[in-house]
């Protein structure tokens, strides 16, 4: 099929190479002219494992090609708006989602169907249809076919999740004779999973559902490390013994400094946001966001008491910057939040990432730490480390090594993956988040093997680009 994506973001670039690679011709519209000419020169200005290679040979291939002009959308049959809907501050905004209807949908083809797989605000759903009818009929042109198609993709797992879907769900905005949800099933037709066709407003909150569950997840595991803690149980082997009920599963259920990135804390506050304008109390997410700030802080906190009570003039190694591994996003991630508070209570901060490019970005988003490119400069002369971010280079180290190149014994765990008793054989005074020094459980190790597994087959195929 010929499919024209709009906005060559994170969302649009996986699903311009993911059609490309079931054989659809893509045409990738962008209105950014640096990106237009970063992507015409065969870079991505995002990192995604494996994405560039895929790109690259589909541009090669003739399959994909990126334009500026959204004039050449007129003969796709189908056309898919990936546009950002956020605001930058916890909120929603659909002024930009709404300039780009207003531009390309007069040009469409009467026979096409306009696929909305931005992430949306379940407000802004009802007024979809008719915002769009508007659009067409003042530019005298008959009603097409609108679908919702949200996209269930995780950073640094994307192109996986998009090959290999678990669900496709179809919201229907408007389909009078059906065409729009028969090409949708045309479109997915190498997809070996259910494809779902719900109503607009369904589609919408499933997509959204999925990530305030699993942010869900994520809180009651910090609370119930809190609750370990207390009664001096292991939070790896009590979620290990958990999981294990199919009903509950072991899935994001990992302790730590909690969730960050571009989805899950953003969603969480807009819905609370969205859920308030309509005067409905949602005291379960704002318990989500609130046990998600606190975790940050208490990461901090447990640094501190670490260092006897002050972090006035330590100094501090940050183990990862970025929300997580395989990716070089600094949205939302818990390591700036946490390299501010350090720096507000006085100590100094040298942070390493393994990912040049955030480390890049890091040092002009904080300034006021010392980010290097190596870890082993981090660690020099280090009081205490903090590992955020769960990169397998740091569960790798040699940590009696580490020893001996730092100054204290104090190292806080912020995602719960190294092995206390490695730790504590190596001298160091190890805190994690519901884990218990001396009684390692085979489970714990199971968790990091896992995460190193996944972690390093997505930077052994990608190319380091940012
Ligand atoms: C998330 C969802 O997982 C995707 O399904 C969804 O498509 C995407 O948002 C989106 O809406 O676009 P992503 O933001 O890439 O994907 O990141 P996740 O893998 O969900 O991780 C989010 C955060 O939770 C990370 O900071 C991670 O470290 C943290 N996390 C994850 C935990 O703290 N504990 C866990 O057990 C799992």
């Amino acid at each position: 099929m010929r499919v024209a994506v709009i906005g060559l973001g994170y969302v649009g670039l996986v699903t311009a190479g993911g059609l490309a690679e079931w054989g659809h011709d893509v045409l990738g519209i962008e209105v950014d002219p640096g990106r237009l000419e970063t992507l015409r020169a065969g870079r991505l200005p995002i990192h995604e494992p494996g994405l560039d290679g895929l790109i690259a040979r589909h541009i090669a291939g003739n399959r994909i090609h990126f334009a500026s002009d959204a004039h050449l959308v007129s003969s796709a049959q189908v056309v898919i708006i990936a546009v950002g809907t956020h605001d930058g501050n916890g909120g929603w905004q659909t002024d930009t989602i709404r300039r780009c209807l207003g531009d390309i949908v007069p040009m469409l083809a009467d026979d096409v169907v306009l696929v909305i797989r931005s992430t949306l605000p379940p407000e802004f759903v009802p007024t979809l249809a008719g915002f769009i009818d508007g659009v067409r009929a003042a530019a005298d042109r008959s009603p097409i076919p609108v679908v919702i198609n949200p996209e269930f993709t995780r950073e640094g797992n994307a192109i996986q999740d998009f090959l290999f879907p678990e669900r496709v769900v179809i919201g229907v905005v408007r389909d009078d004779v059906g065409a729009g949800v028969r090409s949708m099933r045309n479109l997915y037709r190498a997809v070996d999973a259910p494809i779902l066709t719900l109503p607009a407003a369904d589609a919408v909150l499933a997509k959204l559902g999925s990530n305030l569950f699993l942010a869900t997840k994520i809180s009651f595991a910090n609370e119930l490390a809190a609750l370990c803690d207390a009664f001096d149980a292991d939070v790896s082997s009590v979620v290990d013994a958990m999981g294990r009920d199919k009903r509950i599963g072991p899935a994001f259920l990992r302790s730590g400094v909690g969730f960050g990135g571009s989805c899950l804390p953003h969603q969480v506050t807009m819905t609370i946001r969205s859920a308030e304008q309509r005067a409905i109390d949602v005291p379960l997410l704002r318990a989500v966001d609130q046990i998600n700030h606190d975790q940050r802080s208490s990461f901090v906190d447990r640094l501190e008491r670490g260092l006897g009570g002050s972090l006035k003039g330590r100094r501090i190694a940050l183990l990862g910057l970025t929300f997580k591994p395989g990716t070089d996003d600094l949205r939302d991630a818990p390591a700036l939040t946490i390299a501010l508070s350090l720096v507000t209570r006085g100590a100094t901060v040298f942070a390493y990432d393994p990912m040049p490019s955030a480390r890049t970005a890091a040092r002009r988003i904080l300034p006021a730490i010392t980010v290097t490119d190596d870890v082993w400069s981090a660690l020099s002369n280090a009081d205490a480390i903090g590992l955020v971010t769960e990169w397998p280079e740091f569960i790798d180290l040699d940590w009696s090594e580490v020893r001996r190149v730092v100054r204290g014994d104090t190292l806080v765990d912020g995602r719960n993956v190294l092995d206390p008793a490695t730790i504590d054989a190596a001298g160091f005074n190890y805190t994690g988040f519901g884990r218990q020094v001396g009684t390692t459980r085979a489970p714990s190790r199971t968790v990091a093997q896992k995460l190193q597994s996944v972690a390093v087959g997505s930077i052994a195929s990608s190319n380091g680009f940012g």
